[in-house]
């Protein structure tokens, strides 16, 4: 067998803050082993000991965007390097809470930074790599706000893009639902403003069918 036949399953998650994609995570990883083969789960930006370190900087620190976009970017070499390149060849599968999808949609959508140098860098660090499917947790950005302010209302500290206006929460989420429609192979689209339990029935038949 080639190592290409082999290769696992890269699936990503994505959404605007709120979206609840973190609720899931847990459930869709067991539902992937049942599909017989071992699962790496990881996120971004982090899934290394420098991607976190450089989480904690882009979440916490005002910076240029150019600089937020350079970071990114440069913890997402770091992950595919150590992670999960050497994963999807053993033939695991990878489920990553969020990916380069985020970087056009944040940094592309809401901070303005510039498609072709967000393109140069993802030929650069991706080297071919990309994800097989991408679940993207659609809602208003209403409803994500309010579930932020009822987390910040029980104690946790909301981070820098957590804090960002509605209007940026608006285009990410339209710089999201672009990339889905130039994608539809790629994306499946969920609706986040249902019950967790009707969200989870529609990811078991996601997954169901990779
Ligand atoms: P999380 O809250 O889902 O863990 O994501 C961390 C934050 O990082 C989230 O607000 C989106 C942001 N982010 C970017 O701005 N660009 C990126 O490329 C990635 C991966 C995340």
């Amino acid at each position: 067998m080639t190592a290409n036949a082999t290769r696992g399953r890269f699936v990503t998650l994505e959404g605007i803050d709120g979206a609840g994609k973190s609720t899931h995570v847990g459930f869709l990883a067991e539902r992937m082993r049942a599909r017989g083969r071992p699962v790496v789960t990881t996120r971004e930006p982090g899934g290394t000991p420098a991607g976190e370190r450089l989480r904690e900087l882009l979440l916490g620190e005002p910076m240029h965007h150019d600089t937020e976009t350079l970071l990114v970017f440069a913890a997402r070499r770091e992950h595919l390097a150590r992670v999960i390149s050497p994963a999807l060849a053993r033939g695991d599968w990878v489920l990553c809470d969020r990916f380069t999808d985020a970087t056009w949609a944040y940094q592309g959508g809401g901070h303005g930074v510039d498609s072709a140098r967000i393109a140069e860098l993802e030929r650069w660090v991706h080297g071919g790599v990309h994800p097989d499917l991408t679940i993207l947790f659609d809602l208003p950005p209403a409803v994500s706000r309010g579930r932020l302010e009822r987390a910040a209302a029980n104690g946790r500290t909301l981070d820098k893009f957590e804090r960002e206006s509605d209007d940026f929460a608006r285009r990410v989420r339209a710089a999201y639902l672009e990339r889905a429609r130039a994608e539809p192979a790629r994306f499946r689209i969920v609706d986040s403003t249902r019950p967790v339990e009707t969200v989870r029935d529609e990811l078991a038949r996601i997954v169901d069918a990779l």
